[in-house]
């Protein structure tokens, strides 16, 4: 299998007046083409600082960042935005929907970014609400429709441009528990049949019997990386120490 995200020796630091705060310390981590790669740990232990920096938001203090065989430590901020709209498909816990355009619209947006003409925007926004099967709200604005269905009309938004890498920080964290198997669900069948490689990062252990890896982070370093068939032996021990408390 072929690497798409490849973090060598990644620092970040942030600087807050005379103070520094390390949110990562010298993180080596690899996710895989086809991979649905979850990273978990604690509130506070740098998975979205993680996240940022695989998504070419932020940039690390120090270390090289290769995702989708491009080192993005070399890129200018416009090199930047480009390489993000061309590759990167991205989804939080907020929805972050315009309210006054129609959800067909708010999945057109990041074709318009990119040029798209308007005929081929409807067509490719229509075949991504299909995929989160939301076909028919398409002409409905997103306060006509559920939180659940919500997320699953931002994952439309983040999966139009087919990008190559889907990420995803806390993504079921505004969900109740019906509406987060659902979205979970939905995940892992863009992973299986569109072939998209995701990185979920979250705190809640129940996500992780979706995944087919686990990167699990504490105090901004990597404790260690999960193969499939350990996951359900990692879920029990994360739940124990989860009742400790
Ligand atoms: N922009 C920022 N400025 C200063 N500190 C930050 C910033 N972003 C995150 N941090 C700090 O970095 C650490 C990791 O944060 P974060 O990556 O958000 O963790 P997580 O997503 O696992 O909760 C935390 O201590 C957080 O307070
Ligand atoms: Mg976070």
């Amino acid at each position: 299998m072929k690497p798409v995200v490849l973090l060598e020796n990644v620092w970040k630091i942030y600087r807050l007046g005379e103070h520094e705060l390390v949110a990562l310390r010298d993180v080596n981590m690899c996710v895989e083409e086809g991979e649905f790669h979850c990273i978990i740990g604690p509130s506070g232990s740098g998975k979205s600082t993680l996240l940022s920096i695989i998504g070419g938001i932020e940039r690390p203090t120090r270390g090289r960042v290769i995702v989708a065989d491009v080192d993005l430590t070399t890129l200018n901020e416009s090199q930047l935005a480009q390489f993000r709209r061309d590759n990167i498909g991205f989804v939080f816990q907020h929805f972050y929907l315009i309210p006054r355009l129609k959800i067909i619209e708010n999945v057109e947006l990041p074709l318009i970014a990119k040029g798209v003409p308007s005929k081929l925007r409807k067509k490719l926004a229509l075949e991504a609400l299909e995929a989160v099967g939301l076909r028919d709200k398409a002409y409905l604005k997103p306060t006509q429709i559920s939180g659940g269905e919500m997320q699953r009309v931002a994952i439309a938004r983040a999966i139009v441009t087919r990008p190559k890498i889907l990420i995803a920080d806390e993504p079921t964290g505004n969900l109740d528990v019906e509406n987060t198997r659902r979205v979970m669900e939905l995940f892992e069948k863009l992973n299986r049949e569109l072939k998209i490689t995701i990185v979920l990062a979250t705190h809640n252990i129940e996500l992780l019997p979706y995944c087919t890896r686990v990167t699990r982070v504490r105090d901004g370093t990597i404790v260690r990386v999960y193969w499939k068939e350990e996951i359900p032996k990692l879920v029990e021990e994360l739940s124990t120490i989860i009742e400790r408390r």
